[in-house]
């Protein structure tokens, strides 16, 4: 089949790996990446994408008129986005909300006025940051692992499943993404062909992390390029764990989607790298000191920030069985590719990611 695909954040690191990877698979279709370059460092995908044939329309999704520069599409996804669970809390939440939730708002009516489909990159950040840090866990020597309860919907030592409880706060950045959810659901029952999926952290080549951002990449740049680590809340032990999806299997999971448009219904599910794919900190600093070559001094901060969790980790079964998709990469597989990457492109790279 071949169609015209919007790639809204289309030079962020979803986005622009998203874009590629149709690029290759869709053949003969053409993909638009749409982004403000906000995110410092998305520049440097323009050469990539032109390089893909990857059309690129600079513009601000929070602009309605913006949007409607963009040629008629058959489907539109919205990767455009302020990406920090601590976007907002220290300061004004108005820059996450306009771009997570009004731009969605803009990218769905626009979807509405030209028979388009939507696709939400949604987030595991959706789910209330106490209902997780109420469930049972216990201390191992290099994580936090969850401990079994039977009396919690949606919850058992293989993830967080789509029906647990949406009750409580969960940061701007996730009610910004929640908001979008639920706003696609009208447009769904306006007759919007549109699916969201929740994604747990995503990592690999081209992710310019940072402090608030982006953990796996942030590790292996400051262990190949120096600069200070530190391990904060939950005592400052560096035990919370996080399931990790390499990007390739993000990309492969959306494509299936995408060819598989008769399941979508509007649906949300959950995809994540579970119990298969996660690390805590200390893990993390382990494999970046082995594929590195490198050790660095990692300092403790025992306060937890209220938005944080101890543990995250998704029950991807829903999207498994529905798209035949599961993660082939594991975390060895997301730090070397990071980390290949990382020398390749140093010169360019480290002004951006040493800061
Ligand atoms: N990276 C992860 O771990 C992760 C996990 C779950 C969900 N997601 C979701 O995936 C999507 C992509 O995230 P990412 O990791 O690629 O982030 P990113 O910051 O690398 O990319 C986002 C892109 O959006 C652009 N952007 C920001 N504000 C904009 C605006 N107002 N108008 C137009 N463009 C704008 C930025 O310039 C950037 O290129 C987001 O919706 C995010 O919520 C990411």
């Amino acid at each position: 089949m071949t169609r015209t695909i919007v790639i809204t954040g289309g030079a962020g690191f979803v986005g622009g790996n998203l874009a590629i990877a149709l690029k290759e698979r869709e053949h003969g279709s053409q993909i638009i990446a749409f982004d403000s370059l906000k995110r410092r460092g998305s520049e440097l995908q323009l050469a990539r994408l032109k390089a893909a044939g990857v059309s690129f329309v600079h513009g601000d999704i929070r602009s309605a008129s913006d949007l409607r520069e963009l040629p008629s599409m058959g489907v539109l996804i919205d990767a455009a986005a302020e990406p920090s669970v601590l976007a907002g809390v220290n300061g004004s939440p108005k820059y996450v909300l306009d771009t997570n939730y009004g731009g969605a708002a803009n990218s769905l009516e626009l979807c509405r006025e030209r028979n388009a489909a939507f696709m939400l990159l949604s987030t595991s950040r959706v789910l209330p940051h106490k209902r997780l840090n109420d469930l049972p866990w216990q201390e191992m020597p290099t994580r936090y692992v969850w401990q079994t309860s039977d009396d919690v919907a949606g919850y058992s030592t293989a993830g967080i499943d789509e029906t647990f409880s949406l009750e409580g706060p969960r940061s701007f950045y996730g009610t910004s993404k929640l908001c979008a959810e639920l706003l696609m659901q009208e447009y769904v029952a306006a007759g919007v062909p549109a699916i969201a999926t929740r994604f747990g952290v995503i990592a690999g080549p081209w992710q310019m992390g940072k402090v608030d951002q982006g953990v796996v990449s942030l590790w292996v740049a400051r262990h190949l390029f120096g600069h200070q680590l530190k391990y904060c809340g939950f005592g400052g032990t560096g035990k919370q764990v996080r399931d990790i999806l390499h990007i390739d299997d993000v990309t492969d999971l959306i494509y299936r989607q995408l060819n598989n448009m008769d399941l979508w219904d509007g649906k949300v599910f959950h995809a994540g790298g579970g119990t298969t794919c996660s690390t805590s900190l200390v893990e993390l600093t382990s494999l970046c000191e082995e594929i590195c070559n490198t050790r660095l001094q990692v300092n403790s901060d025992p306060a937890t920030h209220p938005v944080d969790v101890r543990i995250l980790q998704l029950n991807s079964a829903l999207v498994s069985q529905t798209f035949g998709w599961s993660p082939k990469m594991s975390m060895r597989d997301i730090v070397n590719d990071i980390a290949t990457w990382m020398r390749e492109y140093r010169t360019l790279l480290e002004p951006i990611l040493n800061t």
